[in-house]
């Protein structure tokens, strides 16, 4: 199991490194056409999507990001990776990061330790079975976490610092200009590749974010590049 990990920090590494340096380029070129202010802040986000994958919106989604150039992570329910194990095998091969959402969207922070190992332990074994064994993290549903969950889980649990809401069914405009007014350098961007205005919202997320000069990354690109080391049972979310 350790040198799965190894092997993909290495990946990750050499992936960063390619990524950052296509983004500096373009910057350059941004900034000599410019007034010639050198902008050198860091523009780094991770868009992470809940609750699929679902046959229709998913493929969407990923043909979007495809034609994008975007790699985001996919928190999944354990038992729609079951039905959908084309999509997921996908989302692998074309550098989206996967991550454990529960097997069937439990509150976690209301079940016993057993009922907890069982949901988390069964989506693992589902995704494991499609692309193979390797080190995942997790998202609680609704963030929801508690003693007993973080003294055993042996992941790290990632949660989100802009929540877009598009599952209230907002409009794609409401959803994309109050994101882009409140995010961040580093911040995690939590959506759901099954809400309704979901791929409309997250196609002008991209475009603005990017006419900006952000850069998209996973989640373990993005805490690479933020020099953080993801610890099992530990819970993340950028403080500002
Ligand atoms: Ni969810």
């Amino acid at each position: 199991m350790k040198g799965f990990y190894v092997m993909t920090a290495a990946l990750v590494m050499i992936l960063v490194s390619l990524i950052i340096s296509t983004a500096r380029n373009m910057s350059d070129v941004a900034d000599s056409s410019s007034d010639g202010v050198k902008e050198t802040e860091e523009r780094l986000v991770a868009l992470t999507f809940d609750d699929g994958p679902d046959p229709e919106k998913t493929t969407a989604l990923l043909d979007m990001l495809k034609e994008k150039g975007v790699s985001a992570t996919f928190f999944m329910i354990g038992a729609y990776v079951e039905e959908n194990a084309e999509i997921v095998k996908r989302m692998d091969a074309e550098g989206h990061q996967i991550g454990v959402h529960t097997y069937s969207h439990v509150d976690l922070g209301c079940l016993t330790e057993a009922e907890q190992r069982e949901e988390i332990e069964k989506t693992r074994q589902a995704i494991w079975s499609v692309v193979g064994e390797r080190e995942l993290v997790v998202r609680p549903p609704f963030g929801r976490i508690n003693k007993v969950l973080e003294d055993w889980i042996d992941s790290p649990m990632i949660l989100w610092d802009v929540d877009t809401l598009d599952w209230t069914g907002k409009a794609a405009e409401e959803i994309i200009m109050e994101t882009v007014e409140s995010v961040h350098d580093g911040d995690i961007i939590l959506m759901h590749d099954i809400s309704e205005n979901g791929l409309e919202g997250a196609e002008g997320i991209i475009d603005e974010l990017q006419r900006m000069g952000y850069t998209f990354l996973t989640i373990d690109q993005l805490f690479y590049c933020k020099g953080i080391e993801l610890e099992n049972g530990v819970t993340y979310r950028y403080a500002r």
